[in-house]
C-alpha cells in the first residue's frame, strides 16, 4: 500500500473501530485529515462537539484560531495534516484516560510512519506527553526538539490560547517562527541523509608548493 492507500485504511478502520468504550457516545469518528506527502503533522487532543459533529478535527472555535495560526506561519490547512491523539470524543470535553490513549495510539502510529513528516507540532499536554515524555511545555514550547529522524515542536493548544490572553500571544509568537524552524529541519535532515563527505586525497592535504624564486 502506498501512503495515501495506508491513509485512508486507517480512516476506514477508525471509523467503525470499538477498541475502547467512547464509539459508545461518539457521532462520528475524527481520524485527521491532509496530504500523506505533509511535511509538518499537527497532533491536537481530542475531537470536541464539533468535531465529533462533521468527522473533521479542528472544525470549532479552536479550530478558527489554529486556522489563524497556520496564515501566520505562511502554511495552507490543505498541505499540512491535522489530527489528535485520540480519534473520538471524550464525554463533556474531559481528558483522555490512559486506556483510550493506549488503543488509539496505534492509528497515529501508522499515520506518522505513512506521511514521515519532517516535523510534528504537537499541540496540547497528551499530545506532547507522547512524543516529549516529562517536558515542561512553559519551559519547551516553540523550541525544535529532534526526536528520531524528525524534529519535533510543542505548542500551547489553541483552545488553552484562547482562554488567557498572555498564551495567545505567545503561540501566535510560536507560529510566526515555524517557516524558520521549517527551512532548518529541512536542511538538517538533507544534511543527515547525505553520505559523508570523502575522506580528502593525499594532493589536498599537501601544502602549496614554494615557488623558486630562482
Ligand atoms: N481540540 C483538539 O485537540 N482537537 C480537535 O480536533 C479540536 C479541538
Amino acid at each position: 500500500m502506498n501512503p495515501e492507500e495506508i491513509l485512508a485504511q486507517v480512516a476506514r478502520e477508525v471509523a467503525v473501530c470499538t477498541r475502547c468504550p467512547l464509539h459508545h457516545s461518539r457521532k462520528k469518528a475524527v481520524p485527521g485529515e491532509g496530504p500523506a506527502s505533509a511535511e509538518i503533522m499537527f497532533i491536537g487532543e481530542a475531537p470536541g462537539f464539533y468535531e465529533n459533529e462533521q468527522g473533521r478535527p479542528f472544525v470549532g472555535a479552536a479550530g478558527q484560531f489554529l486556522d489563524e495560526l497556520l496564515q501566520r506561519a505562511g502554511l495552507k490547512r490543505e498541505e499540512v495534516w491535522i489530527g489528535n491523539v485520540i480519534k473520538c470524543r471524550p464525554p463533556g470535553n474531559r481528558d483522555p484516560l490512559p486506556e483510550e490513549l493506549e488503543a488509539c495510539n496505534e492509528y497515529l502510529e501508522r499515520q506518522i510512519a505513512a506521511i514521515n513528516p519532517k516535523i510534528i507540532v504537537t499541540l496540547g499536554r497528551f499530545s506532547m506527553a507522547k512524543f516529549l515524555p516529562g517536558a515542561k511545555i512553559s519551559a519547551i514550547h516553540g523550541q525544535m526538539r529532534r526526536v528520531g529522524n524528525r524534529f519535533v515542536i510543542a505548542m500551547y493548544h489553541p483552545a488553552a490560547a484562547l482562554h488567557q490572553a498572555s498564551l495567545k500571544a505567545t503561540v501566535i509568537e510560536d507560529f510566526t517562527r515555524l517557516p524558520q524552524l521549517l527551512q532548518q529541519a529541512r536542511a538538517e535532515l538533507m544534511r543527515l541523509t547525505l553520505p559523508p563527505s570523502p575522506a580528502p586525497t593525499p594532493d589536498e592535504h599537501e601544502e602549496p608548493k614554494q615557488l623558486s624564486l630562482f
